[in-house]
C-alpha cells in the first residue's frame, strides 16, 4: 500500500523510513501513518468531483482517527471535517481547522455541545432528531445567531460490503425516517425558521461498502424528496450529503472499488435523477473516514511470548492487542501482517497473533502465515489507521500507543505514548470523612 517498500536490510519501510528503526526510536505498539497516502486519497476524491464539474465538499469523518496533527493535514488538503462530539470539535478548533468547514454530527448532541458549535460558528450541524430541532431553535433565537443545517434521514437503504438491502422502514437510532413522514415534519419545522438555514439532506448508509448501488438508490430517494419539497413549498435545498462508507482492502478477501468509482457513480446518478425531476443539481458532499486513513495506518508490535497448543496452533503474543485494536474482538475483523524486520524471509509458519490483555478473545489475527518468529521480532499489522487508535482503551491499565506520521523520509511523533503517570492522572485518593469534622 501507498509508500510501503522493503529496504536492503529486508526491513519494511513506510514513507521512506525504516519501520524497525521507528520501533526502536518510539517503542511499540506504534501507529505509523503514511501521510502521502492520506493526501493521495483525499486528492483522488476531490479530483473526481472536479472532473465531473460539480459543487462538492469532501469531509474527513474524523471519528476514524482524531488528532490535532491529522486535522492539520486535512486542512492542508482542503478537506472539510466531520466531528461527532464536543471533544472532536475542541480538537479541531485547537488544530486551527477552518471552522466554516466543520460539520457536526451525532444523535444526542448536548446543549453544551451545540452552544460550542454556535460559539465557534462552525459550517453546519447535521440535525438528527426533533429534540435537536427544538434545542437548535431555542439556542439560535436566544443567541440571535444563524446556523446552517442538514437533516439526516434514513433512506431505507442498508449497505454492507457487497450487498445492499432496501428496507421499508429503517430500524436505526439515527435520523428522520423518510417513509413515514418524519423527514417531512422535520422540513416543515425548519425550512422557514429565521435563524436555521436548511441547506439540504444527509444520509449515511453503512460502512466498508464495496458496491455503488446502495449509494445510487439513496441518492435517488433524497433528490426526489428535495425536488418534491421545491414543487410543494417552493423551497430549494442545495446540498446532498451522501455520507461515507467506502470500503478498503484489509485482506485479499476484500475487493473494494477505487474511491473515485464510488464518487463518480454517485455524481452521475444525482445528475441523472435531478435532470429527470427538473431539479437544479445540488452540491454533493461526502464523508469518508476509513477510506482516507484506513490503509494509511500500520501498527508495529514487538513479539514476546509464544505458546504451542500441540496439534492445534502456535500462539505468538504481541505487546498490544484489543486495547489498541478492538476490531477483531468486536467485529471479527481480519487483518494481514508481515514481520517488519524479516520482510524478505519466507512465510511458512502458521500463527495466531494474540494480544497481551486478560481476555481469551484478545486475538488480533486468527491465522497469520509468517516466517518463523522469535521474541523481539517486529510484527506490522496493516490497515489499522481507521477505528484503531480512535477506539483504543486503557483496559488493563495499558497506555495508548504513540502515533507517528511518516512522509518523504521524515518521521514525526504526533501523539505521545500514554505513560503510567497519564494512566493515574485523573485518579484521586479516597479519604473517608470522619463524621462531625
Ligand atoms: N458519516 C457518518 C454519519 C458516519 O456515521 C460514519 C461512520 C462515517 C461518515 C464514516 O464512515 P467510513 O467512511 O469510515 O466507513 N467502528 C466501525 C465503523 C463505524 C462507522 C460509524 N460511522 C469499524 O471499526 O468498522
Amino acid at each position: 500500500y501507498g509508500t510501503q517498500a522493503i529496504n536492503d536490510q529486508g526491513h519494511l519501510t513506510i514513507g521512506g523510513t525504516d519501520t524497525v528503526e521507528l520501533a526502536k526510536e518510539y517503542g511499540t505498539p506504534l501507529f505509523v501513518y503514511d501521510i502521502q497516502l492520506f493526501r493521495d486519497r483525499a486528492k483522488a476524491f476531490q479530483k473526481t468531483f472536479e472532473d465531473e464539474a460539480i459543487g462538492y465538499q469532501v469531509a474527513y469523518a474524523s471519528k476514524a482517527f482524531s488528532s490535532i496533527a491529522i486535522y492539520q493535514v486535512a486542512a492542508e488538503e482542503k478537506l472539510s471535517l466531520d466531528v461527532v462530539s464536543g471533544g472532536e470539535l475542541y480538537t479541531a478548533v485547537q488544530a486551527g481547522f477552518p471552522k466554516e468547514k466543520i460539520h457536526f454530527h451525532g444523535n444526542n448532541k448536548s446543549e453544551a455541545e451545540l452552544r460550542m458549535a454556535f460559539k465557534e460558528e462552525i459550517g453546519c450541524i447535521v440535525v438528527d432528531n426533533f429534540y435537536e430541532i427544538e434545542l437548535l431553535k431555542k439556542l439560535s433565537e436566544e443567541l440571535e445567531q444563524p446556523m446552517n443545517i442538514l437533516l439526516r434521514v434514513t433512506p431505507g437503504v442498508e449497505a454492507h460490503t457487497h450487498d445492499y438491502i432496501t428496507t421499508g422502514q429503517e430500524d436505526s437510532k439515527f435520523g428522520f425516517d423518510l417513509k413515514n413522514g418524519q423527514a417531512e415534519e422535520a422540513f416543515l419545522r425548519t425550512y422557514d425558521h429565521p435563524f436555521l438555514k436548511l441547506m439540504g439532506l444527509h444520509c449515511h448508509i453503512g460502512s466498508q461498502i464495496f458496491d455503488t448501488t446502495g449509494f445510487q438508490v439513496a441518492a435517488e430517494k433524497l433528490v426526489e424528496k428535495m425536488s418534491g419539497w421545491e414543487e410543494k413549498h417552493g423551497y430549494r435545498c442545495t446540498v446532498l450529503n451522501l455520507g461515507g462508507g467506502f470500503g478498503i482492502r484489509y485482506t485479499d478477501e476484500d475487493q473494494p472499488l477505487e474511491p473515485a468509482v464510488y464518487v463518480r457513480d454517485m455524481i452521475r446518478t444525482v445528475k441523472k435523477v435531478s435532470a429527470a425531476a427538473g431539479y437544479k443539481v445540488p452540491e454533493i458532499w461526502i464523508e469518508p473516514g476509513r477510506s482516507l486513513v484506513g490503509d494509511a495506518g500500520t501498527t508495529l508490535y514487538t513479539v514476546g511470548s509464544m505458546k504451542e497448543v500441540p496439534n492445534l496452533r502456535k500462539y505468538a503474543a504481541v505487546d498490544g492487542g484489543m486495547s489498541d485494536n478492538i476490531r477483531p474482538a468486536l467485529y471479527g475483523a481480519k487483518y494481514s501482517s508481515i514481520l517488519a524486520n524479516k520482510a524478505t524471509s519466507e512465510a511458512n509458519e502458521k500463527y495466531t497473533i494474540a494480544g497481551k490483555l486478560c481476555e481469551s478473545g484478545d486475538k488480533l489475527i486468527e491465522e497469520a502465515i509468517l516466517p518463523s518468529m522469535e521474541a523481539g521480532d517486529i510484527l506490522s499489522v496493516f490497515c489499522t489507521g481507521a477505528y484503531g487508535y480512535s477506539m483504543a482503551s486503557n483496559y488493563n491499565r495499558i497506555g495508548r500507543p504513540a502515533v507517528v506520521f511518516v512522509e518523504n523520509g521524515e518521521h514525526q511523533l504526533v501523539v505521545r505514548r500514554e505513560s503510567n503517570e497519564d494512566l493515574i492522572s485523573h485518579d484521586m485518593s479516597y479519604k473517608q470523612k470522619v463524621k462531625g469534622k
